[in-house]
């Protein structure tokens, strides 16, 4: 004897023999694109703390877009910079705000393409918060109707999903009543549930000129170190009337993705963050590592742990390189 009955390299030599038992899939229908619109005409300003990422006007989100689509991406994820902000973020939810213009743009050109929004109001305001702000603090309920309309002005504009992701409690519940009202009760509510008080925010900060003006947004965020806490935090979304639960950051918190998906059975996506791919971009860069490979094996970490949609950056990246394999 003296050997190993089971030898679990047997089923390593053949790339064939290994592709057959791979566990884990990625596809290009699990990626979300995110985009970020701006104000003006032919514009396509690059992101310095996000190589390859840029701030769209209207007429070039609809390539970018139909890029996505044609690269068999299902979604896109919308997020908007404001001509100007004041302390309610009343561009949130103006008819023609930059997000509203975007969608119906997007909806008109590439139809078949679903268009995600984030609802949230620190992109719009001049304090830079999630909510509305009084006496020096955020505050959770007078925030409620800003988020619900919202939303509604996006289903009005053709948002096929809503993203809320400002962390106040009772949001998801106002949001789905309002939506519900407006003759929208089969949009559905992606709610970024699990959402953490992150440094990883940092590059989307600077993307969305959204950086708090004071203090920070622990009042309402996540403390990293919870994860309890999440769970309550996804039940309670779920109760009020979530479709799909985000986890977000994803990295850092896989644990999270893959309590939340066994615990509630729910599709889950996960949230691959500005800072995740900055650190990829950066380190690839300087040659410290493969960033295709690194891409690759983030993005199937982030599957294997149980997310069943990622919304990362590299969406477009990904979806060459698993064209490529397909064809190779
Ligand atoms: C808005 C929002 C943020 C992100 C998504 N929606 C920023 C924040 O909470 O400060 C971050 C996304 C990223 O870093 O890629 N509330």
């Amino acid at each position: 004897m003296g050997h190993p009955v089971y030898r679990p390299r047997r089923l390593r030599e053949k790339p064939l023999l290994r592709n057959m038992v791979r566990e884990t899939t990625l596809a290009t229908d699990d990626l979300i694109c995110p985009l970020f619109v701006v104000h003006g005409r032919g514009a396509r300003e690059a992101i310095a703390s996000m190589p390859g990422q840029y701030r769209y006007s209207v007429d070039e989100v609809v390539k970018e877009a139909k890029d996505a689509a044609g690269m068999g991406i299902p979604a896109v994820l919308l997020f908007g910079i404001p001509e100007d902000k004041d302390p309610r973020g009343s561009e949130a939810y103006a008819d023609d705000g930059i997000v509203q213009q975007a969608t119906r743009a997007i909806k008109d050109t590439v139809p078949d393409l679903l268009v995600i929004t984030d609802v949230c109001l620190c992109e719009y305001t001049s304090h830079g918060h999630c909510g509305v702000v009084e006496e020096g603090r955020v505050k959770n309920d007078p925030t409620l109707e800003l988020l619900a309309r919202t939303a509604v002005s996006h289903a009005e504009a053709g948002a096929d999903l809503v993203a809320p992701s400002d962390m106040m409690d009772g949001r998801v519940a106002a949001i789905r009543e309002a939506l519900d009202e407006a003759n929208f009760s089969e949009t559905p509510i992606m709610a970024y549930s699990a959402k953490y008080a992150s440094s990883f925010y940092g590059p989307f900060r600077e993307a969305a000129q959204s950086a708090p003006q004071f203090g920070d947004r622990r009042s309402y965020q996540m403390d990293p170190a919870n994860a309890v806490e999440a769970l309550r935090e996804v039940a309670l979304d779920i109760d009020e009337g979530a479709d799909i639960v985000i986890v977000k950051p994803a990295l850092p918190y896989l644990d999270i993705v893959t309590r939340v998906k066994a615990d509630f059975g729910l599709p889950v996506a996960a949230y691959s963050v500005s800072g995740e791919y900055a650190m990829i971009r950066a380190a690839g860069t300087l040659g410290w590592l493969d960033e295709t490979r690194a891409m690759m094996e983030t993005l199937v970490s982030i599957r294997r742990a149980g997310a069943d949609l990622v919304i990362t950056y590299f969406a477009k990246e990904a979806a060459r390189v698993l064209e490529s394999r397909k064809a190779g």
